[in-house]
C-alpha cells in the first residue's frame, strides 16, 4: 500500500464498496439504505424501444442515411457525446437553463462529470475544493483520487451557512491555499435532504461572484419534490455570469444501468497566447484519456427516453414522482408514530423533513457506526446508512441517513417496524455499552 496512491487508504473510497457488501450479505434486509430508483417501473421491453426512437430521430430528424445511422450507434463516437442536443432541450425544458449543446460533454455518469472538473481544477498543491458538509461521498473520493483536499462549508437552517464559506475562503487564502470552487446540491442534497430557497441561491451566487469563485452545481433529484413543495429555480438558470459548473445524472430520471450523466461548462478558458476556448473543450480531453466517450448505445437509450416524453423528465417520470412523494409521506408519518412526542414537544429520536429528494436524516441519542449497522443488518434486517460516511474525518456522527428511493410501501412500514426496534434496544443498552465499536 505505501507504494500506491494515498488515496487508496482514504475511508472515503471504501465506504461505497462497504456499504454494497453489507447490502449484498443481507439480501432478505429491508434497505433504506441506497440510493437506487424505485425499480417497479424498470421495463426490459421499454430498451428496444428507446433506441428505435433515438435511431429513428438520426435518420428523420437530423437526416443522416442508414450507413451514418450505423456508425453512429456501432462506432468510437464524440468525445462530448452524441445526445448533447436533447440534453440541452431537456434543461430548456424542464430546468429553464438556456445553454449551447456545444457547453455539453456528456459522461460515464455523473460520477465522471465531477472527476474531470476536478482533474481540471487541480493545477497545483495551492488548490483546495469546498463542499458543503456532509456531502456525497463519491465527490470526496474523485477529489482524493486527483490530490484535491476538501474543505468542509458548514450547513446552515439554508441550507448553505454563507458566512462560514466566506470565512473558508478567507481562511485557505491568508493561508496560501486557492479556493477552486464550492460543491454544492442546492436541491435535496444527499445526504441531508436540505434545499435551498430562491433568496439564499441568489446570495449565494453573489457571494461567489464577490469572491470569484466557481460553484459545482450538482443535481440528481431536483425533479423530486414532496407532496406540496414547489421546485425552485437552479442555479444555473439564475447564472448570469457563468459562475456555476452544472453536473447532471440520469442515473435518478432514466436509469443508473445505462451510466450516462453530463455536465454544463460554458465558461470562457483563455488559454496561452490568449487563445480562449470553452471549459467543456478542455474538460473533454480530459475524457478523451479517461473514458474516450460515453457508450454510443447507453446513450440512444436516454435520448430515445428523452424523445418519447418531449425531452422532458418531469413527463417521463410522473410515476416516479408519485411513489417518492408517497414515500417520504409515509416515512415522516411512520417515524412519528412509532415514536410521539412527550409533553413538552421533544422526542427521544429527532429527523428532519425534506422538501423533496430521496433522504432523511434521523439523529438519535448513541453514536452510529459501521458495527451498529451490521448488527441492524444481522439481528433487525434493515439497512441504513451512518451519517459519518458523509463527514470528513473520524468523529463518531450521532445520526443515520434513510432513503425512500428502493421501498414499496409495505415495505416502509415493515423497515420502520425493524428499525424503531433496534433503536428501542439501543435506547435501553447502558451508555458505556453505547460507544462506537461496542456491538
Ligand atoms: C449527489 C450525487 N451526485 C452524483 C451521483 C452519481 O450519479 P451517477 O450515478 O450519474 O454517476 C449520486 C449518486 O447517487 C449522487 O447522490
Amino acid at each position: 500500500m505505501t507504494g500506491l496512491h494515498p488515496a487508496l487508504a482514504d475511508p472515503s473510497l471504501n465506504s461505497m464498496n462497504f456499504l454494497n457488501e453489507i447490502a449484498q450479505h443481507y439480501p432478505d434486509a429491508i434497505s433504506f439504505a441506497a440510493g437506487r430508483p424505485y425499480e417497479e417501473f424498470f421495463d426490459v421491453a421499454q430498451l428496444a424501444g428507446y433506441l428505435d426512437r433515438f435511431t429513428a430521430h438520426l435518420r428523420d430528424d437530423l437526416g443522416y442515411d442508414q450507413q451514418r445511422v450505423t456508425r453512429t450507434l456501432f462506432q468510437y463516437g464524440r468525445t462530448k457525446g452524441i445526445i448533447h442536443h436533447l440534453v440541452a432541450r431537456n434543461l430548456a425544458v424542464d430546468e429553464q437553463i438556456t445553454v449551447d449543446p456545444e457547453s455539453i460533454v456528456v459522461t460515464v455518469g455523473c460520477q465522471e462529470a465531477m472527476f474531470l472538473v476536478l482533474r481540471a481544477l487541480r493545477a497545483d498543491d495551492r488548490d483546495v475544493l469546498l463542499a458543503v458538509s456532509p456531502t456525497y461521498v463519491g465527490l470526496t473520493g474523485a477529489a482524493r483520487l486527483v490530490d484535491l483536499p476538501v474543505l468542509p462549508v458548514a450547513t446552515g437552517p439554508d441550507g448553505v451557512d454563507l458566512a462560514d464559506l466566506v470565512a473558508q475562503i478567507h481562511r485557505a487564502r491568508a493561508a496560501g491555499l486557492r479556493p477552486r470552487a464550492c460543491y454544492v446540491m442546492p436541491d435535496f442534497a444527499n445526504p441531508s435532504g436540505l434545499s435551498l430557497d430562491l433568496a439564499a441561491r441568489r446570495r449565494l451566487l453573489d457571494v461567489a461572484a464577490a469572491e470569484d469563485l466557481l460553484l459545482l452545481e450538482d443535481n440528481p433529484y431536483g425533479l423530486f419534490p414532496a407532496d406540496g413543495a414547489v421546485r425552485v429555480p437552479t442555479l444555473k438558470a439564475l447564472d448570469e455570469r457563468a459562475q456555476v459548473v452544472y453536473l447532471g445524472s440520469f442515473a435518478k430520471t432514466a436509469l443508473p444501468g445505462a451510466r450516462v450523466g453530463y455536465l454544463v461548462a460554458d465558461q470562457r478558458v483563455t488559454g496561452p497566447g490568449g487563445t480562449v476556448s470553452l471549459f467543456a473543450d478542455e474538460l473533454a480531453k480530459i475524457k478523451s484519456m479517461v473514458t474516450v466517450n460515453t457508450s454510443a448505445i447507453a446513450q440512444a437509450v436516454v435520448g430515445g427516453r428523452l424523445l418519447a416524453h418531449g425531452c422532458s423528465l418531469l413527463a417521463a417520470n410522473q410515476r416516479e414522482r408519485a411513489a417518492y412523494a408517497r414515500n417520504l409521506r409515509l416515512l415522516d408519518a411512520g417515524l412519528a408514530a412509532r415514536f410521539p412526542r412527550f409533553a413538552d414537544g421533544r422526542r427521544v429520536i429527532d429527523w428532519n423533513v425534506p422538501a423533496g429528494g430521496f433522504f432523511m436524516v434521523v439523529t438519535v441519542p448513541f453514536p452510529v457506526d459501521d458495527v451498529l449497522l451490521e448488527r441492524s443488518a444481522r439481528r433487525y434486517g434493515v439497512l441504513w446508512t451512518p451519517m459519518h460516511h458523509f463527514y470528513d474525518g473520524s468523529t463518531p456522527v450521532d445520526a443515520l441517513r434513510l432513503s425512500i428511493s428502493a421501498v414499496t410501501a409495505d415495505q416502509i412500514d415493515a423497515g420502520l417496524d425493524r428499525l424503531a426496534a433496534l433503536i428501542r434496544d439501543a435506547l435501553e443498552r447502558p451508555p458505556a455499552a453505547r460507544r462506537p465499536g461496542s456491538a
